[in-house]
């Protein structure tokens, strides 16, 4: 990498887990240190779901932003966006609508890297990666408006993110990101819920220098869509989310997608 890479070099630690590459190595993908997958191990051996809830939250993220472009929604803001997987949004939204335009938002240096096949837009649509922390709500949305309209709806997704702030801080953020967002956009967020079993998890990732991951109690979720409109079938585990197969096995992971009025 050329050394004007403005600190991108050092700011990618091969010697602390990155919450973007231990997610990558629960999904079974090759962008990932030791020190990774050895936390990524950790965890799986404290709570063996935890590598089906990666697999549910893509899937649901797919649901999601099919059902959106089949209302019409043109318009995606990922925040959070992780490393690059099959199924990222501007594949799924604009399979749909090929115009359709995406903003991707992450603060890890090595989403940074790989973002240049998020950015494989359809000639017809545009895609842009914003690097910054998702807390810089105003920074975030200001950068994304050279990308979208904010005179038209947006889809605002946070998927499997969340547990990075406290929840007071992510339902703070999630409302200033709805309301700078115009009526009829859109939430789509999940997050992991408090059991005796996702605690076990959730002090087994907290256990070294990586930041932490915090669950949630349902309540401390749907406050984050306060005022908004929860589209069917509402708040739940994510398997039951618009399921493509009957009787999906539930996961602990819970989320909604919700319509600003
Ligand atoms: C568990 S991954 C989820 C990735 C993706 N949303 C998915 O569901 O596949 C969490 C992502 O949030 C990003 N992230 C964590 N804290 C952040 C912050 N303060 N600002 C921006 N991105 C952040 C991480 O770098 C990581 O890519």
């Amino acid at each position: 990498m050329a050394s004007d890479d403005n600190g991108l070099r050092e700011r990618i630690r091969s010697d602390i887990p990155h919450s973007a590459r231990v997610w990558n190595a629960w999904l079974g993908g090759k962008d990932n240190y030791p020190v990774d997958r050895e936390l990524a191990d950790a965890v799986s051996a404290a709570y063996p779901q935890i590598v089906e809830i990666a697999q549910a939250s893509r899937a649901f993220q797919a649901r999601a932003v099919r059902h959106l472009t089949s209302l019409g929604v043109r318009q995606f803001l990922d925040v959070g966006t992780g490393l690059p997987v099959a199924n990222s949004t501007h594949e799924v939204a604009q399979a749909a609508i090929p115009d359709a335009r995406i903003v991707y938002v992450d603060n890890d240096p090595i989403v940074l890297v790989h973002a240049a096949a998020l950015l494989t837009s359809s000639p017809e649509g545009r895609t842009a990666y914003v690097d910054a922390d998702l807390s810089d709500v105003d920074t975030v949305v200001d950068e994304a408006t050279e990308t979208l309209d904010l005179s038209e709806p947006v889809a605002v997704l946070l998927l499997s993110t969340l547990g990075h702030l406290t929840p007071a801080e992510g339902i703070k953020v999630v409302q200033r990101y709805m309301a700078r967002m115009p009526s009829g956009s859109h939430l789509v967020l999940c997050d992991t819920v408090k059991t005796p079993e996702t605690l076990a998890a959730q002090e087994a990732y907290d256990s070294g220098d990586n930041p932490p991951y915090l669950v949630r109690e349902p309540d401390e979720i749907t406050a984050c869509a306060e005022g908004l409109e929860l589209l069917d079938p509402g708040f739940g585990s994510i398997a039951h989310w618009r399921p493509t197969e009957d009787a999906p096995t539930p996961v602990d992971q819970w989320g909604l997608v919700a319509r600003k009025p």
